[in-house]
């Protein structure tokens, strides 16, 4: 039987990649972001496409204070255990330096890192009882940061050093592992398209990933049972 697995950020560009294929493996997903249309329509697609009945969602805004009472009340109300958890939310917010705001940081702080991190605290006895994993999708830049995203960027740092923590905290019976990915899509390319060019060959590899190769490596840690604590770079 498969495993019960929570996507935050499931109807995003990575997450539904990575939700279908969960549930092509015969995992059962369980979806969550903002907006309930996507999500349910997601669910609806998995069912068509995959063969299986719709995966459970749960709407809930990461920025609000009660966001992860909200996930993890659902949860409870729909007798849902989970076992694992896929960390793919968030938006990826162009904050020029000249207009950098206190606002700008405690929003991506609050979705990127806080929010996340409680949520696996909160689902953490869960885990435990399964021998669960977390996989977040982090980004590269916290080691080689790009301009202009000074407060993504700082958001995936905390995301990255909590998540490390936590990967002591919760060891031997939690694994916590992050991917920490270059570039799949970038929302400016079409305002400039020199700059794909330019960005793709910064990377050895000389290109975009794709959505297919992050769900590689995702799946290949949380299916890495003795690995914990890593941060695996792709793509840089
Ligand atoms: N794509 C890349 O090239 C790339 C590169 C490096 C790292 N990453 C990381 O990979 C992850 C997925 O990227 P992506 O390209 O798939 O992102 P995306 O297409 O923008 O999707 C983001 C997801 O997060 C949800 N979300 C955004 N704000 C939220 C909030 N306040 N509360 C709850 N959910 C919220 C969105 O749901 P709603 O639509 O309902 O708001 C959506 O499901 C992100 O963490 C990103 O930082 C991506």
């Amino acid at each position: 039987m498969g495993r019960t697995i929570l996507i935050v950020g499931a109807t995003g560009r990575l997450g539904v990649a990575l939700a279908n294929a969960l549930a092509a493996r015969k995992d059962n997903v369980v979806l969550t972001a903002r907006d309930p249309n996507k999500l349910e329509a997601l669910s609806a697609q998995i069912a068509k496409s995959v063969g299986v009945s719709a995966p459970p969602f749960v709407t809930a805004d990461l920025t609000r204070e009660d966001a992860v009472e909200t996930i993890t009340g659902e949860l409870r109300h729909e007798r849902l255990h989970i076992d694992d958890i896929v960390l793919a939310c968030g938006p990826f917010p162009r904050t020029p330096f000249d207009e950098l705001k206190r606002e700008h940081l405690q929003h991506t702080l609050t979705v990127h890192a806080i929010a996340p991190l409680l949520l696996v605290h909160a689902l953490s006895e869960q885990l435990a009882a399964s021998q669960g994993a977390v996989v977040a999708l982090g980004d590269a830049g916290i080691t080689r940061p790009y301009t202009n995203h000074v407060a993504y960027i700082t958001a995936k740092g905390a995301l990255s050093t909590g998540l490390r923590a936590l990967a002591v905290e919760l060891a031997p019976d939690v694994r916590v592992n992050m991917v920490a990915l270059g570039i799949v899509a970038d929302p400016e390319a079409d305002a400039d398209p020199l700059r794909t060019h330019r960005l793709a060959t910064r990377s050895p590899l000389g290109r975009f990933g794709t959505s297919e190769e992050v769900v590689h490596a995702v799946l290949a840690l949380l299916d890495a049972t003795w690995a914990t604590g890593e941060i695996w770079g792709i793509g840089r």
